[in-house]
């Protein structure tokens, strides 16, 4: 197996902790198709079982304390070899390690590594709660706990472990979970559809289907110009729009801390905080603000995360309660694709 897809891997986990996203970092080198493949199995392997990987490093080190993250890193990738792959012969994955921690210069710990690796095997390791055992940070476990309920909190947490399955329509790959938001919009050729956090078009594109011309918002200029719409607007929609209330049909797709896009974006589980859901919850407010303003009499409003924290969702839409119709998650695990929350205003 080439070691270029594991110096790959290795250095997009670093990225990574520095704040890349693995998705954009793995596609902005180009490999060979069967190393890049490999590349993205490690990358994703190890993001989505970190918990887990972790726990086996100290379990077959014996240490507990803090480990430089290039060794962390290697060991990571050792291990998920090991235990996770089929197809890697341990001493190829032991010694790929040890020269992933020679070319980060750290000598000294390649006896470490080395000793750590060739105890790994595939016999079954208790995970000592459920936090390890599904790979989840302790306290979002518990948040998801006390939202969803044990069962369901933990089947979702079990969905993001693995690949999510593509789902193609049209010409674009769309989750089948964010299939689900357009058709609640009720839209008809003749309505005046607003779109305000349109790029990258999926959901546009889908609304455009019935024949209702959108009008295609987003504040980031290069991602809504790739949308192949005519009516386009570059604007903040946390300030005021720039319309008239004449919109029969307006979609809030909100950005978001994206907890329900855990199996895609595994990364987002090691590095999102509490604080970040208050920091979304603010943006969103404002956003859908301005978008209710716009709203024609009569017309109806879908605001969309694809976050499971109710932070994003209930509590922003409860801010408008008169107004909302209906409301409600789809769950990994419960539900097919990624996670999602909707409320219908009107
Ligand atoms: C969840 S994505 C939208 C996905 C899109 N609806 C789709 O289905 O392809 C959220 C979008 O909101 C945009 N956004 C973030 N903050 C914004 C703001 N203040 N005003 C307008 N758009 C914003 C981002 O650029 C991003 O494209």
């Amino acid at each position: 197996m080439p070691l270029n897809a594991r110096s790959f891997a290795f250095d997009v986990l670093d990225a990574v902790e520095h704040g890349g996203f693995a998705d954009d970092l793995l596609r902005a080198r180009s490999l060979e198709p069967q190393e890049a493949n490999l590349a993205n199995e490690l990358v994703f392997g190890v993001l989505r079982h970190r918990g887990q990987l972790d726990y086996l490093i100290s379990h077959y080190s014996g240490k507990t304390g803090k480990l430089d993250k290039e060794v962390r890193n290697a060991l990571r990738l050792g291990i998920y070899q090991i235990r996770y792959l089929d197809r890697v012969p341990p001493h190829a994955a032991v010694s790929t390690s040890v020269d992933l921690v020679k070319r980060a210069r750290k000598a000294s710990a390649v006896g470490f590594v080395n000793a750590v690796l060739r105890k790994v095997n595939r016999d079954p390791v208790p995970y000592p709660n459920d936090a390890v055992s599904l790979a989840m940070p302790e306290w979002l476990l518990a948040k998801w706990e006390s939202q969803f309920g044990a069962a369901a909190a933990q089947a979702a947490a079990l969905y993001f472990l693995n690949k999510p399955p593509a789902h193609v329509r049209g010409e674009r790959q769309m989750d089948i979970g964010a299939q689900q938001i357009v058709p609640l919009l009720r839209l008809e050729a003749h309505h005046r559809f607003l779109d305000v956090c349109a790029a990258p078009g999926n959901k546009t594109l889908q609304a455009a289907e019935c024949g209702a011309v959108p009008v295609a918002c987003d504040r980031s200029r290069k991602r809504l110009a790739a949308i192949p719409v005519t009516r386009r607007v570059q604007l903040d929609a946390s300030q005021p729009l720039p319309f008239r209330p004449v919109f029969d049909r307006i979609l809030v797709d909100a950005p978001c801390s994206g907890t329900g896009t855990l199996g895609r974006n595994p990364e987002i589980k090691w590095r999102v905080t509490p604080e970040e859901f208050a920091r979304q919850a603010e943006r969103q407010l404002q956003i859908l603000r301005s978008a209710l303003d716009v709203l024609a009499p009569g017309g109806r409003l879908v605001y969309a995360t694809c976050s499971l924290e109710r932070e994003e969702n209930e509590e922003v839409v409860s801010q408008f309660a008169g107004r909302v119709q209906e409301q409600g998650y789809r769950l990994p695990g419960r539900e097919a694709g990624d996670g999602f929350f909707h409320a219908v205003l009107a």
